[in-house]
């Protein structure tokens, strides 16, 4: 049986990290004989290039048919003058959509070695493991109508729409609970129920889930609190579900708790489990071809995936426990380089990883 993989490195620092995800996904498919088959497409500005669309037809007919995606990241300043409908990160807010992937799974995982790389002091973040579940298709990104429309005044005005329906955020629930039931038991539900009414029914379906989860323990936090007690007592948590845009602005808060956002993987998945695999982190085009940025986070995307859409998980654990062989054997890109670590590049990064990998 093969299964195939769609890898879309998109901009930035993203074909430089996908490259060195892709040769780990290499030997872990020869060591544990996975019978993946790869393909690559272009999204994002890379796309707009080459097409002039972010997202172009036969880049989404790709991802419609592979087992699992693996991509780098988009956007970029050479694309920012462009209509919002054609910026690059269009390529990637449509494949979200089209491919209906709701479930964001962004695992905050502080590697023991990399305690001192936090700015938190260690026995604030030492242990810490938390996961949030984003929603990802719907909420203010997606709410109609939006746009900036000019007033009878004549002074423009710019607008979006925060919208979610009971079925939304039914489902992304479910993930939260399931995902917390197979943890600690422990879910954190974060809104704006005190301002935004879209949260109180936030609120109230999830209250009414719980029932259905007698085993996790739900409480609810204001985005605000939830994000000051993110960096006061980051452990009190375990699950944490939230709708789209705290969700984006949670996940980068808790990635720096681990020490760099070049750490944190995610996977986004839609009710048959395809999933789209990629770092949390962005483009990086202050960095982008210098061959210095932090490949983990897409290897460990890698990891994800082999263990959410293709059932892999033996191969999975083997990535990830090679990535930690590395950082014991203390190589450190530049972002989480501490003192008396070794300094190495992403394809170095990305090297040892490869030799680490034991079946
Ligand atoms: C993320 C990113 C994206 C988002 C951008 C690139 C559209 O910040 O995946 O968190 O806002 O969702
Ligand atoms: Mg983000």
């Amino acid at each position: 049986m093969t299964r195939s993989v769609l890898l879309l490195p998109g901009d930035g620092i993203g074909p430089e990290i996908v490259s060195e995800a892709e040769k780990v996904l290499h030997r872990v498919n020869e060591l544990f004989n996975l019978g993946l088959v790869f393909d690559t497409a272009l999204v994002g500005g890379a796309a707009i290039d080459a097409t002039g669309e972010p997202l172009p037809a036969i880049t989404l007919d790709k991802a419609r048919k592979a087992d699992a995606i693996l991509l780098g990241a988009v956007g970029g300043p050479k694309w920012d003058a462009l209509e919002m409908a054609r910026r690059p990160e269009k390529g990637l807010l449509g494949l979200r959509s089209n491919l209906e992937l709701f479930a964001n799974l962004r695992p905050a995982i502080l590697y023991p070695q990399l305690a001192s790389a936090s700015s938190l002091k260690p026995e604030v973040v030492s242990g810490l493991d938390i996961l949030i579940v984003r929603e990802l298709t719907g909420g203010i990104y997606f709410g109609q109508p939006r746009g900036v429309r000019t007033l009878e005044n004549g002074e423009r005005q710019g607008y979006n729409t925060y919208v979610y329906s009971e079925s939304e955020i039914r489902r992304i629930g479910r993930v939260a609970f399931e995902a917390a039931q197979a943890r600690n038991g422990k879910l954190c539900s974060v809104d704006k129920a005190n301002v935004l009414e879209v949260t109180v029914l936030w609120r109230e379906i999830m209250e009414e889930l719980a029932k259905d989860y007698p085993d996790v323990e739900l409480s609810h936090m204001y985005v605000d609190n939830a994000a000051m007690q993110l960096v006061r007592a980051p452990k009190q948590f375990d699950v944490i579900v939230t709708g789209n845009m705290f969700g984006d602005i949670l996940s980068d808060e808790a990635a720096m708790l681990t020490g760099s956002i070049g750490m944190l993987p995610s996977a986004s998945l839609n009710a048959q489990k395809l999933g789209m695999y990629e770092p949390c982190h962005g483009s990086a085009p202050d960095i982008a071809g210098q061959g210095i940025a932090n490949p983990l986070a897409t290897i460990l995307s890698a990891a994800m995936m082999l263990r959410y859409s293709l059932a892999e998980e033996a191969a999975a654990q083997a990535i990830e426990q090679a990535v930690s062989k590395v950082l014991d054997q203390g190589l450190r890109t530049a972002d989480i380089m501490s003192e008396g670590a070794e300094r190495v590049n992403t394809r170095d990064m990305g090297e040892a990883v490869v030799a680490a990998l034991q079946a």
